[in-house]
């Protein structure tokens, strides 16, 4: 995670443009005129847009860019509000803002075949990979989902890279075969961003080969916990011990006890309140963690995973 992931600075909306049915463009500049870091492709940043209103969101400029950062946000009426605030954004407006961060990072010095795999506004993060691929001579291709013409945006650039880019436009009869996509990458590495169903639907494809990496835009459904009764939080600096009530996140009690949790997204998918899990069984219900992750790095995201046991010992 990078230097800058808790720096919260100031940036001035210097320009906002629709760039396809619902999306909004909008670039952001530092208040006080000093460079911004630089940050590798897949990296977003947390806008916060309001009290309680705080959101992640792809940088999709150029990473090398340190005058102007540009998020592009798809309008969600039916969501929590986030989306609207950003819509709403003026030019001259003033906008705090965490990181950048990255639990998506592509590599610099990609090697070799890259397959790209895109949903919707999941280009966003996908975009600054394929111009860090083209630039580096990778040999790469992109497959990218959407519902309609008029909801592409990038459009041009995407234009640009010929037969390299696949449109799949549904409402064209367009169809994304998952499946195929996975088997043409072989050993080749996958980056994915898109809904739900999409990461899904590539992750059921893949293989023990597969090497899959996925950022979701939205949290998805979140299955039954495993367990439907309170279980405790023992905290590891303190001793302390809470209890998590059913209708409550971990990361809800600790705020509630005054301990110091950072936190973004609040629905398991920007790796912000990334924990250590000293001891004790834990019901992952993230969309950060890799299986494999779950399986060997001792960490858990407190905004919605739970215990699977009695208790946790977290470092905390
Ligand atoms: S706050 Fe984003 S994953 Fe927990």
């Amino acid at each position: 995670m990078s230097f800058f992931s808790d720096v919260e600075r100031e940036l001035v909306v210097r320009g906002r443009a629709e760039i396809a049915d619902g999306i909004v463009a909008i670039d952001l500049a530092p208040s006080n005129g000093r460079p911004l870091p630089r940050w590798t492709p897949g990296s977003h940043i947390d806008l916060v847009l309001g009290p309680g209103l705080e959101r992640p969101y792809s940088l999709c400029s150029d990473p090398s860019d340190t005058t102007t950062w540009r998020v592009a946000v798809l309008r969600d009426d039916a969501g929590r509000g986030g989306s609207l605030a950003a819509h709403a954004l003026a030019e001259g407006e003033v906008v705090r803002a965490r990181g950048p961060r990255s639990t998506f990072s592509f590599p610099e010095d990609a090697r070799g075949r890259v397959v790209f795999v895109a949903g919707g506004i999941g280009i966003t993060p996908i975009l600054p990979m394929v111009r860090s691929a083209a630039a580096a001579g990778v040999d790469w291709s992109l497959d990218y989902a959407v519902r309609t013409r008029t909801a592409l945006p990038f459009a041009d650039e995407l234009r640009r890279h010929g037969d390299r880019v696949r449109l799949h436009v549904s409402d064209e009869g367009g169809r994304l075969d998952v499946a195929a996509v996975v088997a043409d990458a072989g050993a080749s590495p996958v980056w994915a961003c898109g809904p739900a169903r999409l990461l899904d639907a590539l992750a059921s494809a893949a293989g023990p080969a597969t090497r899959l990496h996925v950022e979701p835009f939205v949290a998805g459904e979140l299955a039954e916990p495993v367990r439907a009764e309170p279980f405790e939080v023992e905290l590891l600096s303190t001793g302390e011990v809470l209890e998590v009530p059913p209708d409550r996140s971990i990361l809800e009690v600790l705020e509630g006890h005054g301990v110091l949790a950072v936190s973004s997204c609040r629905e398991g998918t920007c790796g912000t309140c990334e924990t250590v899990v000293v001891e004790g069984e834990v019901d992952h219900r993230d969309r950060v963690l890799t299986p494999h992750e779950r399986e060997t790095s001792p960490v858990m995201m407190v905004c919605v995973s739970r215990a699977a046991c009695d208790r946790l010992v977290l470092d905390v």
